[in-house]
């Protein structure tokens, strides 16, 4: 069932396009817009990869679940990390968010060819494209899971992802 879309929340992989369709849409429907990874950074006054280096894995995904608390009710669009749904009570807060939560899913050849370009990604050096794969596969059902409904992106622009998302409500 579609909610009121007050708030509308991306999900998906690293490299999904969460932030730039996120941005798109908010610009196509003159609403807010709001990256999680952004305010973790503005939170500890620190880039996500020296989070990494100075907090580990564990502090960084800490501040991910305090600020995702925060956005829960946002006015406008809320573009999420890719690891959002590594923690179960994060999957406990998407399940009950009064949001409407869309999994923007892609293929995973896209995705690298993206974060390659982006680079950024401290998860992406540390893993080989094998433990990658794994983690992709370990993470759909989990996206699927929160999501009120999924659009696929493979081979459409942002502003069409936008225009489609946009259509539904
Ligand atoms: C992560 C995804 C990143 C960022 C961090 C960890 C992940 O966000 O939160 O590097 O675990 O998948 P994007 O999905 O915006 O790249």
């Amino acid at each position: 069932m579609i909610k009121e879309p007050d708030t509308l929340m991306l999900v998906g992989f690293m490299g999904a396009g969460k932030t730039t369709v996120g941005k798109e849409i908010a610009r196509q429907h003159h609403s807010q817009f709001i990256d999680i990874d952004s305010e973790i950074e503005r939170v500890a006054g620190k880039t996500i990869p020296e989070i990494f280096i100075e907090r580990g894995e564990i502090g960084f995904r800490a501040l991910e679940t305090q600020v995702l608390a925060s956005v829960q009710t946002f006015n406008g669009v809320v573009a999420t990390g890719g690891g959002v749904v590594e923690r179960p009570e994060n999957i406990a807060v998407l399940k009950n968010s009064p949001a409407t939560i869309i999994y923007l899913h892609g293929n995973l050849e896209s995705t690298i060819g993206r974060l390659i370009i982006e680079g950024q990604r401290p998860l992406l050096q540390e893993k080989s494209t094998a433990e990658f794969f794994a983690l992709w596969k370990e993470r759909d059902p989990k996206y699927q899971s929160v999501a009120n409904m999924t659009v696929e992106t493979v081979g459409k622009t942002p502003a069409r992802i936008a225009a489609e998302i946009i259509a539904l409500f």
